[in-house]
């Protein structure tokens, strides 16, 4: 099942989200109908708090990244055709390396994409669907999508990491995104919408 993606603006995007236990109703259900959400609308991760949960529970699949022009050759491409994982109960334990720009997007900012700096490698421990605990490194791409959803996690946006002054030179955007003035092709939910869609 197709779930709407929240938009900018929503109070769930701006909470911090709760662990959750292996007792948590509708898990797989949850999870499935989360990647049916995430391929619909095109994206490369998702994560709870963006269909309105505030748990701590996000899914992601790289692949995409694959089919881009040159990506064969690129580096921090490596290993995305089989980047398909859940997320539960995420800790990013230490990110190292040099901090990289790139122009990151968010389903629930549609049409904005700005870069964003961030360390080159993250040491994570999180649960898988099967609820094996799991410890991993990451770089390149993978990391930049998993730093990305973990701070949904935390109540955090890609647009909290901008300048002051860009963030301004976008307010006005970001505020027609809450409203619903913003062309998008898959079903969401606009929380400052005069007529809720
Ligand atoms: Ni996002």
């Amino acid at each position: 099942m197709i779930l709407p993606i929240v938009a900018y603006g929503h109070p769930t995007l701006k909470k911090e989200s709760d662990e959750i236990d292996q007792n948590y109703p509708e898990l797989k259900n949850l999870i499935q109908n989360m990647f049916e959400t995430m391929y619909n609308a095109k994206g490369v991760g998702l994560a709870a708090p963006q269909i309105g949960i505030p748990i701590r529970l996000f899914i992601v699949d790289g692949s995409p990244f694959k089919e881009d022009e040159g990506a064969e050759e690129d580096p921090k491409a490596k290993g995305m055709e089989s980047f398909k994982k859940v997320f539960i109960n995420p800790i990013i334990e230490n990110e190292e390396g040099e901090t990289w720009a790139f122009g990151e997007g968010c389903l629930s900012i549609p049409s904005i994409r700005e870069n964003v700096s961030r360390k080159e490698k993250i040491y994570i421990s999180y649960y898988n669907e099967k609820w094996n605990l799991v410890e991993e490194e990451y770089d390149g791409y993978a990391a930049r999508i998993i730093q990305h959803e973990y701070d949904h996690l935390e109540g955090i946006l890609f647009t909290d990491h901008l300048s002051t002054l860009k963030r301004k030179l976008l307010q006005k955007k970001l505020i027609n995104i809450s409203k619903g003035i913003t062309t998008v092709d898959y079903k969401m939910t606009f929380p400052k919408a005069k007529n809720k869609r």
